[in-house]
């Protein structure tokens, strides 16, 4: 007989993006950003987990299927710096996390979620690496499944851990529901839509960026992108080498290694010659491109044509600007948004990914009401990146009518409503702001004032 934990291993390797979740148990937008990878698979039990990592921790998203609850269902994490390996361990019942530790437990159909904040013991940043392995455990059969490390041997023999580097963060971005036309011209649907730069570069270090801005509604994902490329060349014989825009398109998101049957490679030069790789064809890439000073813009549609699109989905996308600087038919730069990698061509895991919304800007969180002294309540809520101001809606019942009761826009993160009817309740919601429009509204909150306490009594403020 083979003793399976004598048995060599090959320890795995995996990168580990920056990112800061909120460690709740729901899956922030800022998980889509990142593959997940898999444990090996015992009977019924096993794991797809995500990594993220910011100066100070590594967050760890895992699914476990595990159908039945036992008390000694639980999943280990490994993690170390400098050889210095520290086990945590989270069991499905939620006993308390050791100290510096966070993390929640959340049972979905099938098994259960642990979303967990793991201190590293030395700040990382990029490029740095982290020895890792994670292994769950079912109590009931008794039966353990790891990433790395298949013999379940990570205390005993720390060989088997792999191992984690440190990438900097893939970047997330929400895209607003629009429908421009496809003629090379700024549409005023354009403005709904904030404006983001290639400013990494896979290739050199300086020459043509652009600006971009991005739309989508049921049938296609919109993309506006301005140039600056003082010459224009496409001299080379390579069409990648030709100053040119390129889109790279994940319809479900896949983040794979490899290029799926959804995944597209649409590239534009500059007289609008189109070039494809993978899913993109003359048949779901429609573009105009209008040569101006300085440059030039690119406008694209890509059919959603794999995956419909679903409000609040998900999708893999990123933009590349190539540049042969001098016009001597070989390229000089590769600007990107997202990856750095230069192998967006080829594989989708590092592509930035966008989330399709409705409106651009988050709706305020943490929002509360209080009552304060006599016939006033303070509205909080936390600050929106990007907004800059608020809107404040009140109603005397939960369901509305909703009015505004701010003149102006909000500026900062409370407001005081004032003059209010005593021992009343009021409903709020809050909005943000910015110059294209207004996000969605916050939760709804309420407060009710206090009683008349009579004339002459001195209201007192804290
Ligand atoms: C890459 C090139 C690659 C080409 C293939 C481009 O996006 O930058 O390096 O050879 O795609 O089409
Ligand atoms: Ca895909």
């Amino acid at each position: 007989m083979i003793d399976p934990s004598k048995l060599p291993v090959t320890a795995k390797t995996a990168e580990a993006a920056y990112g800061q979740p909120a460690v709740d148990g729901n899956e922030d937008l800022v998980w889509s950003t990142v593959p997940a990878l898999q444990t090996e698979t015992k009977g019924g039990l096993k794991a797809a987990f995500k990594t993220l990592r910011d100066e100070g921790h590594l967050y760890v998203w895992a699914k476990v299927d595990d159908a039945a609850i036992s008390a000694q269902d639980k999943i280990d994490i490994f993690a170390g710096v400098g050889g210095v390996n520290t086990r945590i361990t989270a069991t499905r019942n939620g006993e308390p996390a050791p100290d510096g530790t966070s993390r929640a437990i959340v049972e979905v159909e099938g098994g259960y979620v642990l979303e967990a904040a793991i201190p590293l013991p030395a700040p990382g940043s990029a490029g740095a690496q982290t020895a890792f392995d994670l292994r769950v455990t079912d109590g009931d059969a008794n039966t353990t499944a790891s990433w790395s490390d298949m013999r379940g041997n990570q205390e005993a023999d720390p060989s088997g851990l792999g191992t984690l580097t440190l990438n900097e963060a893939t970047y997330a971005a929400r895209s607003v529901f629009g429908t421009p036309v496809i003629d090379g011209e700024r549409d005023r649907v354009w403005a709904k839509a904030r404006e983001r730069s290639t400013e990494r570069w896979a290739e050199g270090a300086d020459g043509a960026t652009a600006k971009f801005r991005t739309l989508w509604d049921h049938n296609r994902l919109y993309v506006y992108a301005e140039v600056a490329d003082p010459l224009l060349t496409d001299a080379s014989a390579n069409a990648w080498e030709e100053d040119s825009v390129e889109i790279f398109l994940d319809q479900n998101n896949g983040k794979t290694g490899f290029y799926q049957g959804d995944d597209g490679q649409y590239r534009i030069n500059f007289n609008n010659v189109q070039s494809y790789g993978g899913r993109a064809s003359a048949q779901n890439l429609t573009s105009a491109v209008k040569i101006v000073d300085g440059g030039y813009i690119v406008e694209a549609a890509i059919a959603f044509d794999a995956v419909p699109p679903a409000e609040n989905g998900v999708i893999g996308f990123d933009l590349q600007v190539n540049d042969d600087r001098d016009g001597n038919g070989s390229r000089d730069s590769v600007a990107m948004w997202s990856d750095p990698t230069g192998q967006s061509y080829t594989d989708t895991s590092r592509l930035g990914v966008l989330q399709l919304m409705l409106s651009d800007l988050p709706a305020p969180r943490n929002v509360s009401a209080k009552a304060l002294y006599h016939q006033n309540i303070r509205v909080n809520w936390s600050d929106v990146e990007d907004a800059y101001g608020y809107d404040v809606y009140r109603a005397t019942g939960r369901s509305g009518p909703f009015e505004r009761v701010n003149k102006k826009p909000v500026r900062g993160s409370h407001y005081v409503d004032h003059k209010l009817k005593d021992d009343t309740t009021y409903y709020y919601k809050v909005t943000a702001i910015d110059k294209n429009g207004e996000s969605a509204a916050s939760e709804t909150v309420s407060s009710t004032t206090e009683k008349s306490k009579g004339k002459g009594k001195k209201n007192k403020e804290d």
